[in-house]
Formats: C-alpha cells, structure tokens, sequence
C-alpha cells in the first residue's frame, strides 16, 4: 500500500522519517539529521502566486553532488532530433512497436515519434512511446527539458521518483516534473505506452468557464505520493535529458534521497475512469476541447501549448447528428494514441499502442466504413464503451522523426479514398 495524498497543484508536506521535515522555514541553519535542504523550482521565482510551482527537499546529500555529464551512447531513438528536411503535410499513422527482445527499461526502450520545438525555447511538446523489458535498478532518469506525463498502455510502470513512489496502470496517466529524478520498476515484467514531454508552461487543469465549478478531471481525484527514500551507497548511473540529447554520469548512491519534502512542484497520478465526461444531449456534438483534461497555455489566451485530451467511454444520445468526429482541418495539430479498445472514426488500422498524427490543416475526419456506418445508423441511445484514446494537440506542427517518418504505414491516405460524391439534383 501506498500513501498518496490529494489534489491538483496543494502544498502538501510529508516526510518519510518523523522529525525529518522542518517547522516553521524552509532552510534552517542546521536541519534535522544533517539533510540537505534544497529548492526545485517549476516556474520562474516572480511567476504570480496563483502559478507559483516549487518544492523544498530535504535529502541525505546535496543533488549538485556528482561529476561531469558525459554523452550518453544508448537510447539512440530516445530525441534523436526531428525531420528538418522539408516535411510534406501528410497524415501519418504508426502500428504498435515491437517490443524489444533483449532485457530493455525503460530510458533505452524509449522512442520520440514527433516533436515541435527545440526543448531550448521552453515551448512544444514530444511524444516519446516506450517498450521495456527491464526494471531500472541502478539508474535515473531526469529531463531537464520538459514535465513527462506518462500515458501506460500496457503493464503497470511503477515510478520511484524523489518525491516518492507510485504505481500506475493503462487508464491511469502520472506525472514526473521537470528535473525531478526517478527510475521505473515494470511489476508485470514488461511495460509500453506514451509519453508526453511537455517543453512549455506546466500542464493545469482547463478554464471550466459555463460548465461550472465541477467537471472534467477534478482536483480531488489526482494523488501525489508521500515522501520515500532509499539510501544506497553503491554505483548507480544518471541520465539527463538536456537540450534533446542524453547525458549520463556515474554516482556513488541512489539519487532518490529526498527523505521529506514540502511545497506544490510533485509527481501526481490520476485515473481516467474519474474524468467526468460532458456531451450533448441535444444534437451536434460540442468541440473536442470538451474533453480536455489538462493543458499548458502558450502565450496567447486560449491557444494551448499542448493540451492532453481523451475519448474515453461515454453515452451518444444526440439526434439528428453525425456522431463521429465530423470531417475537419483544423489550425492545431494533433498526435493521437489509443490506449485500448477501438476509436469511433476509424475502423481499422489505429491499434492500441499506435500513433497518428494530424497536422495543422490536414483534411481527416472519419474513415469510410465508419462513416457508412454513422450515417445509416439508427439513432437509439448508445454507449461507446471498452476504449480510451487520447490527443496530444499542439498549436505547433509537430515533426517527427527520421526514423519514425520511415516506420509510418504507408497507406494511411487510403482511409479517405473511396468516398462516393454527394448527387445534387
Ligand atoms: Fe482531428
């Protein structure tokens, strides 16, 4: 059992030893039992207090305690770099990955599909997926480009972060902020799913506006774990993500030694069975951003950064409407994974485990027979059920790359094309 402790974005305080956590201040002359107080800053120290993010750790050594980073050789497809050569405006859809035959965690089992943005300019979003076989016993992981919401897809992940440890499932997502260190246990022996590392402003929960002061992903239901440590004084390896390139260091101990901590920057996890899905019950169907769970703002209002969105299960009453997802282009681009089950507009060729992507003013929409299928229907009260696809939507295009754009499926197009002409009289 593991405690967790609730809401979106509280100052928690929690300590894994009685009397480990100061009282009263933050850095002490002396804290107790000799630890080091350090402060991990999410946002920059004059952000306006409602978007403040920061946590003060206390810990068995100072985390400036290590060597000089050196390039790391593994993890060739883990942000090889994007397509910079000219990308034609096609749509693209990825079949699951193989999963890897040699003993492979999750840091080496890593893969970047797309990506906008150098991590440099604090903007953009990667989709990374993982295929791993391996537990990480004595090695961590930090990016210092970005906060990776994890998005399972199948067998548990348990992250042993700084902040503590959480176990997490396909149909729960988790997040690890940035620069935070943790290394991943795979209980069920292998694990694959997403990853989406946010380069800009921390993800929130959306603006609920008409709808209210309930609704959507409620603050309540994410959990944050409390303060865990272990204290091993034996060789154990550091990788940093930097700039979107990997770097590694030897340490003498596990850098997991955070042994209490305080503040509102932590790792949380959340169930997507809580989100509380809101549709039409008349006819159309509202636009997606309906089902927003969480967001990171860019610059200009209402224009998201990367938006992390769901199609979870949910009752289609409307009448006299086309229910799928309608044809559309749309200025956002998106990268869209399935989780499991079977998504609404497409009949085949998106599996769970896949990735598609949709950039700015692709034409796409439902698939033929998904189409033939909406139109004809009759419209009787009906769930979609048994499935959970997610976007990654962007107000960048994304760009995948070089080896991803060489695994695409090569008839994606082929979707769309054999729809018969509408007869005007
Ligand atoms: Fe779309």
């Amino acid at each position: 059992m593991i405690d967790m402790m609730t809401g979106f974005g509280n100052h928690f305080a929690t300590e894994a030893v009685a009397g480990a956590l100061p009282v009263g201040r933050n850095s002490p002359q002396k804290p107790p039992f000799g630890l080091y107080a350090e402060q991990l800053s999410g946002t920059a120290f004059t952000a306006p207090r409602h978007e403040n993010r920061r946590s003060w750790l206390y810990r068995l050594r100072p985390s400036a305690s290590h060597a000089a980073y050196r390039c790391y050789e593994g993890g060739a497809e883990f942000a090889p770099g994007t397509v910079d050569e000219p990308l034609a405006p096609n749509r693209l859809r990825w079949s699951p990955r193989a999963m890897p035959v040699a003993p492979t965690d999750l840091i080496d089992g890593m893969t970047t599909i797309v990506a906008n943005c150098d991590p440099g300019t604090m903007k953009g979003v990667a989709v990374h997926i993982y295929t791993a076989t391996a537990d990480m016993t004595t090695r961590a992981f930090a990016s210092a480009d970005g906060e990776l919401l994890f998005v399972p897809q199948r067998g548990r992940i348990e992250l042993l972060t700084e902040l503590g440890r959480m176990m997490v499932a396909p149909g729960e997502i988790a997040l690890v902020p940035r620069g935070v260190r943790f290394r991943a246990l795979l209980p069920d022996g292998a694990a694959s799913g997403y990853v989406a590392e946010n380069h800009g402003a921390l993800l929130r929960l959306p603006e609920l506006g008409p709808i209210g002061s309930n609704g959507l992903a409620n603050a309540r239901d994410f959990e944050t774990p409390t303060a865990w440590y272990e204290d091993r004084d034996e060789p154990f390896e550091l990788i940093q993500k930097s700039l979107g390139r990997l770097w590694t260091v030897e340490l003498d101990h596990s850098p997991l030694d955070v042994v209490a901590w305080h503040g509102n920057l932590a790792p949380w996890k959340y169930d997507l069975a809580r989100f509380n899905t809101i549709g039409t019950v008349s006819f159309d169907h509202p636009d997606p951003s309906i089902f927003t769970v969480l967001t990171s703002p860019s610059e200009t209002a209402g224009r998201a950064n990367c938006d992390f969105v769901i199609f979870p299960p949910r009752w289609m009453v409307a009448e006299d409407t086309f229910r799928p997802p309608w044809f559309h282009r749309n200025i956002m681009s998106e990268a869209m994974g399935l989780i499991h089950g079977a998504y609404d507009a497409k009949a085949e060729g998106f599996e769970p485990g896949g990735l598609s992507l949709h950039n700015r003013m692709s034409a796409h929409g439902p698939d033929l027979d998904s189409w033939r299928a909406a139109s004809g229907a009759e419209l009787k009260p009906h769930k979609i059920d048994g499935t959970m696809a997610f976007m990654v939507e962007s107000c960048w295009p994304f760009r995948p790359t070089t080896t991803a754009l060489a695994s695409a499926q090569p008839d994606y197009d082929g979707a769309w094309g054999d729809f018969p002409k509408a007869k005007v009289p």
